[in-house]
């Protein structure tokens, strides 16, 4: 146990009440280790906005949904119109309910971003792979959060779109119908998914999304923040050991986020008042209607946050797979011609290429659709270790690596609009060859990453004080 700490009798109540506090827990420790003497770095832009953007929103999302708990009933035959009598009747009920669904979107909005932030400066490159860890599993629980809350409306895309997105599960060999049939609780989506659905977005999701941005908060604070530099503060301190170019995250940063919170809040209140359906992107027309089972819509999409991965299941058909077998081969046999290896080295090219040819071809193309829809996430938790770049941030990283990164952003664009859009041939070869470019631009990062002409990286950040 720690010495208690004695003040001076006669000083001010504040803090003789401090110190009473600080003997029993460490709130003052707290408050310097992570607020007034943690050491960001002086050059942290308008990217680092995005970070405590995801926390305010989760927030937002907290707040307004134990409000809406309280008046929505989880059961199919009232879910429907509980939320209708929250938007019409409720006192506020329309506010709360717009900014949960508002809310949705803007976690995607600002994630994606914070992502992407990540992706230009190397911020998950060493020490801080398990950072990028933390948050590529609190990327997959927002997901699991959005599809089992949209499920609660009880609309008809709420309904289909789950009947669509479970029936997935059941594409998996061998265990697949029984496995959809855990999930669903029933044969089709019923009142036993909407309860075990409502169970897991109310409490199971938010118990596990909370826990891991606590993780991910304390492992950024252990090894501290990249910057757009991508140089480490910590390598040049002063006599007293603080970080040369580094300044207090409190008064700086927390002043600095004020305007990141301003602007966002600016944008999101303009939705949420002016366009909370936004032309249908955020509260899809069709979920207005209830849920009938024996009516399927003509055209099912998912949220538009989806829809990247949703294009690269559509785009995964027989002919992309016998794409792929051909890809696989002709990879195996210039690895064999030209790749230099050993003979061992062969043989397992061989072997290898030999197995994933004769799995594509033994499950079908639905299957791997699901595949490669998880694989496109699954991918990222790799990031660390694909990038081999000698310099993090791409400012001092050849240049075409931005255009490169421009073309990764319009792919990722294109497949999410085709994935809002009814299938067509032409929307279904160009999803194909945005799913071959997103996968590519990862599975061959650790040979582009190494090539063409890199920019001396300075010693000390690059800031210009405004
Ligand atoms: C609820 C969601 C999330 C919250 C609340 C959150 C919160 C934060 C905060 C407050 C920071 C420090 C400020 C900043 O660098 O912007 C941060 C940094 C970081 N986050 Fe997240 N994050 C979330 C999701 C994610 C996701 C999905 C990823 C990646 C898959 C991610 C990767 C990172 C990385 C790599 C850093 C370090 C950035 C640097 O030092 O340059 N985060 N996060």
């Amino acid at each position: 146990m720690a010495e208690f700490k004695e003040v001076p009798a006669d000083a001010p109540m504040g803090v003789k009440a401090m110190n009473w506090i600080d003997n029993r827990f460490p709130a003052s420790k707290l408050w310097n280790d992570h607020m007034a003497r943690y050491y960001a770095p002086k050059n942290l832009n308008f990217w680092y906005f995005f970070g405590s953007l995801s926390l305010l929103v989760l927030v937002i999302q907290i707040v307004t949904g134990i409000f809406l708990v309280m008046h929505y009933k989880p059961d199919a035959e009232l879910a429907f119109a509980s939320v209708e009598y929250i938007m019409r009747d409720v006192p506020g009920g329309w506010i709360i309910r717009y900014m949960h669904s508002t809310g949705a979107s803007a976690f995607f909005v600002v994630v994606y971003l914070h992502m992407f932030r990540a992706l230009l400066y190397g911020s998950y490159r060493k020490p801080r792979e398990l950072i990028w860890i933390f948050g590529c599993a609190i990327f997959l629980a927002l997901m699991a959060e959005a599809f089992f809350g949209y499920l609660l409306p009880w609309g008809q895309m709420s309904y289909w779109g789950a009947q669509v997105i479970v029936n997935l599960f059941a594409a998996v060999p061998f265990v697949g119908e029984d496995l959809a049939l855990l999930i669903r609780g029933d044969y089709v989506v019923s009142d036993a998914t909407l309860n075990r659905f409502f169970s897991f977005h109310v409490i199971a999701i938010p118990l596990v999304l909370l826990g891991l941005v606590v993780a991910h908060i304390i492992a950024l604070h252990e090894v501290g923040s990249n910057n757009p530099d991508g140089i480490e503060i910590k390598a040049k301190k002063d006599a007293s050991g603080k970080p040369l170019d580094g300044i207090p995250f409190h008064p700086y940063y927390t002043v600095h986020d004020i305007v990141g919170v301003s602007v966002f809040l600016m944008i999101f209140t303009a939705i949420v008042f002016f366009a909370p359906e936004m032309g249908g992107y955020f509260l899809e027309f069709n979920n207005f209607i209830p849920a009938d089972p024996l009516k399927t819509p003509a055209h099912i999409a998912p949220v538009w946050y989806f829809t990247p991965y949703y294009s690269m299941l559509r785009a995964t058909t027989d002919v992309f797979v016998t794409v792929l077998v051909g890809l696989i081969a002709v990879a195996a046999v210039l690895a064999v011609l030209l790749g230099g290896l050993s003979g061992k080295g062969k043989v397992a090219t061989i072997v290898g290429a030999l197995v994933s040819i004769a799995l594509l071809k033994t499950f079908d193309a639905k299957f791997w659709g699901v595949v490669v829809m998880g694989g496109a996430v699954v991918i990222l938790f790799f990031l660390p270790w694909l990038d081999r770049s000698p310099a993090r941030s791409i400012r001092y990283r050849p240049t075409w690596h931005k255009y490169l990164y421009g073309a990764f952003v319009v792919f990722f664009v294109v497949l999410g609009y085709l994935g809002i859009k009814p299938p067509s041939d032409i929307g279904t070869l160009v999803s194909q060859i945005g799913t071959l470019f997103y996968f590519a631009f990862f599975l061959l990062m650790p040979w582009w990453t190494r090539i063409g002409e890199f920019k001396p990286v300075p010693d000390r950040v690059v800031f210009t004080p405004h």
